[in-house]
């Protein structure tokens, strides 16, 4: 069966606590999870998976958190063809911020622009992890598991 690649990266563990749950969740209806900090991911890595579902926070300036800082400056610069990933993004932010979930949606669009493909919309989360269960749940069910 195919595994869900659930990707994480978090400041102050809020978003870490998000990715947890969420693969307590895949995993209680018996999917493989396979869940790794964005910055344990090689471009390589991103060219086997298949089924992505990604939780970030953002920090600093609408900036990826530092587990995930070097995974983005890879990708920022990437040249791959990711048309076999299909994928869904939860983005954990502030609206107070002016880049809000700033680091959810650079990664989201430069998916897109990769060729992967997003299965759901980007979920943000404002100040909290509001409806971040729906997300999984609706997510898990597109992804095929
Ligand atoms: C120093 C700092 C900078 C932040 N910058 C942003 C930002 O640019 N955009 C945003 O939407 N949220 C920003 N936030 C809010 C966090 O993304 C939000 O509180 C999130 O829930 C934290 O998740 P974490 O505990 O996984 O890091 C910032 C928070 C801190 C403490």
């Amino acid at each position: 069966m195919t595994k869900l690649n659930l990707l994480y990266a978090s400041e102050m563990g809020t978003a870490m606590e998000v990715a947890d749950n969420v693969s307590e969740i895949a995993k209680n209806k018996s999917i493989d999870v396979d869940q790794a900090e964005l910055n344990d991911v090689s471009m390589d890595d991103l060219l086997t998976m298949n089924k992505v579902l990604i939780v970030t926070s953002t920090t600093g300036d609408g900036d990826l958190p530092m587990m995930g800082e070097m995974f983005w400056e890879e990708l920022s610069k990437a040249e791959i063809d990711l048309k076999n990933i299909e994928y869904s993004v939860c983005a954990l932010g502030d609206s107070s911020h002016f880049h809000f979930c700033g680091a959810g949606k650079k990664v989201d669009e430069k998916l897109e622009e990769l060729g992967a493909k997003k299965i759901l919309e980007r979920h943000e989360c404002d100040g909290d992890t509001e409806g971040y269960e729906e997300w999984a749940a609706i997510s898990l069910e597109k992804l095929g598991f």
